[in-house]
């Protein structure tokens, strides 16, 4: 969703800016601009609808010198994408930039007309400008006007402020959307995501929700909507630059899905005994005793983080043996759930501001749940929101179809799920030996990404379908939907995953020579079903894609259109590996179709509105 970057310093600020928001193009965008203060109390706005080089060709006509500025990605929510609609919005003394959705804004709008306000956008953004240019032009200095507009919105908001008459401040503030602030020598930033502003600091602080920050070249203060100040460490953020950058691969994605092995790595790292293969359960970030109490658990998330918690519910069920159930976190937030104190809810999300997620989340609290989530991005909204933290150690994920923060989402809720068996004292459950094989996967993952070429060769075979079908059951059947996942954001193909049982209530009847069907049949308990779902296809001609294990399945490899295996593992992990392939064949699809593989059309990396 939008992206907003500020920056007050000695450097020219249009570049700050512009750079700043190529590196959070990922969230989604379909326009951009910046807003800087020059000499003489000059208020420069430059916008354009589309790609950030619109952008960029503007600014250099423009030739922009002054030293403080905001910019901002817009992804439309009220009003087409557009110059005029596109942030910031100004009034020739105020600009504002904006992530989130003012709910009242219609209603402040004609409160606005009324004062002779003229607006020139059909967006709730401008709302804003025209309320805090109303409390300047009433005498108030630029931090209370920002104040009192804000006590007017109902909403969700990140924002940055910047004012003809008050050249050596910024202001920002958060209200369910993101934001963090960088501190440097002399100059300070403000930003949606850390990558946006990792270059030139380390130093981050993270605004909680209802908070404003005023930024000036010395520092930074926070203070509370109701104008209290606030005190607030910073804190350092261990991910490198190069984390964030390309590093000669054509595609963040294709970079994220070579970073996998190291992204487990990361992620299991001190968080077991290698001595007595006992999970840590502090260094993981869970509640032995809220392991030990539940009475059951269920995991909420959206996408491809939905699949990840179907995996979880394996998990639960298979490693700790109590009731568990994934939800999708928009339908969950939207019934009347009947849960309790009794059960755990665990949040999963990447980004940890996903909006259904955050709310699912709210309401699970309120009905008395304690919270776990499962979240890459430190101090986001959802991990603030929950009682425990597990972080994935991914590393900042820009390719908005989600790969390396997935399977490092497994590795979390199978190390969760470890936990679980051993605080509660699981009859038959290994801890050791679960331990002992996930640090062997990072290898055996590098294994299949040795093979890129093989999956690349499968994509020009079968880059011409128009519809795929991706079968899996039990572990396999969240593969089988990731799989599918995968292929359609990226390639705009369209492909279905389905429990293999389900394929006769229904998706047989599209069989036939022209859909490939991926069947995930690993070595596993369900290997004798999955082959009978094999040999139905087969029956009506269509093409198979089989992905198994390492040394099994030999008898159906004559009747296979594709046979590729992947290293034998344990049966828990095996989705950590079976995605792998899935993942490099969606990618070289959707490059062979030239398609926008890091920014696929109508996606946003972060979806922060319903
Ligand atoms: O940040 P989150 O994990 O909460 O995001 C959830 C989904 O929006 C995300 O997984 C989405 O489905 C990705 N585009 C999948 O690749």
């Amino acid at each position: 969703m939008c992206g907003i970057v500020g920056y007050i310093g000695p450097r020219r600020a249009d570049r700050i800016l512009l750079a700043g928001l190529k590196r959070l193009e990922y969230r989604g965008y379909d326009s951009a601009g910046v807003a800087v203060l020059g000499e003489g109390d000059r208020l420069d706005v430059v916008r354009r609808k589309g790609k950030l080089s619109a952008l960029e060709d503007s600014l250099s006509d423009a030739g922009l010198t002054g030293r403080v500025g905001v910019g901002h990605t817009r992804w439309a929510t009220h009003g087409r994408p557009s110059d005029e609609n596109a942030h910031p919005h100004s009034t020739g003394r105020v600009a504002v930039v904006h992530n989130g959705i003012l709910e009242n804004y219609r209603e402040l709008k004609a409160r606005c007309q009324e004062r002779g306000c003229t607006f020139s956008s059909e967006t709730d953004t401008e709302v804003l400008a025209h309320l805090i240019d109303l409390e300047l032009q009433g005498g108030k200095e630029l931090v209370p006007a920002v104040l009192a507009a804000l006590a007017e919105v109902q909403g969700s908001y990140a924002i940055g402020v910047v004012s003809a008459g008050t050249p050596d401040r910024i202001v920002v503030a958060k209200n369910a959307s993101p934001l963090v602030l960088g501190l440097g020598q002399g100059e300070n930033f403000a930003a949606s995501d850390i990558p946006a502003i990792l270059p030139y600091t380390k130093q981050m602080v993270f605004l909680d929700e209802g908070e404003v920050g005023v930024l000036t070249t010395d520092g930074v203060e926070i203070m509370t909507l109701a104008g209290e100040k606030v005190e607030r460490s910073p804190k350092t953020i261990q991910w490198s630059v190069v984390q964030a950058e390309k590093a000669g691969y054509k595609h963040f994605m294709l970079k994220e899905i070579f970073e996998q092995p190291r992204a487990i790595e990361d992620t299991i790292r001190g968080r077991y005994d290698s001595g007595t293969g006992e999970i840590l359960c502090d260094a993981l970030g869970v509640d032995e005793a809220a392991l030990r109490e539940a009475r059951s658990v269920i995991l909420l998330a959206c996408g491809t983080s939905y699949h990840a918690a179907l995996y979880g519910q394996y998990m639960i069920e298979r490693l700790v043996k109590i009731p568990a159930r994934a939800e999708l976190a928009s339908e969950f937030r939207n019934r009347k759930p009947v849960v309790g104190p009794d059960d755990l809810v665990v949040a999963i999300s990447q980004s940890g501001e996903t909006l259904d997620t955050l709310e699912a989340v709210k309401v699970a609290r309120a009905a008395g749940c304690r919270i776990l989530s499962v979240a890459n991005v430190l101090d986001s909204a959802i991990p603030r929101a929950s009682d425990w933290v597990v972080y994935t150690h991914a590393g900042p994920e820009i390719g908005v179809a989600s790969t390396k923060c997935y399977t490092a989402q497994l590795a979390a809720l199978y190390l969760l799920g470890a936990a679980g068996a051993q605080v509660r004292g699981v009859t038959g459950v290994d801890v050791g030996a679960l331990v002992r094989e996930i640090v062997l996967l990072p290898g055996k993952m590098k294994s299949v990404l040795k093979r890129s070429a093989e999956f690349q060769d499968l994509a020009h075979r079968y880059a011409h379908h128009r519809d795929f079908l991706y079968l899996g059951r039990g572990l396999s059947f969240p593969t089988a939907l990731e799989g599918a996942l995968k292929l359609k954001e990226i390639s705009y193909i369209h492909a279905e995953g389905y429990a293999a049982g389900e394929m006769k209530h229904g998706p047989i009847a599209l069989i036939d020579r022209d859909m490939p069907v991926v069947v995930l049949m690993p070595e596993d308990e369900q290997w004798d079903k999955i082959k009978g779902n094999l040999e139905e296809v087969k029956a009506r001609e269509g093409l198979v894609i089989a992905l198994t294990s390492e040394g099994w399945g030999e008898d159906v490899r004559p009747i296979c259109d594709e046979f590729i295996t992947v290293p034998a593992t344990h049966p828990e992990l095996v989705p950590l590996l079976t995605v792998v392939p899935l993942q490099l064949i969606a990618y070289h699809i959707a490059d062979l179709k030239g398609t926008d593989v890091d920014q696929p059309r109508n996606l946003a990396k972060t979806v922060t509105v319903e």
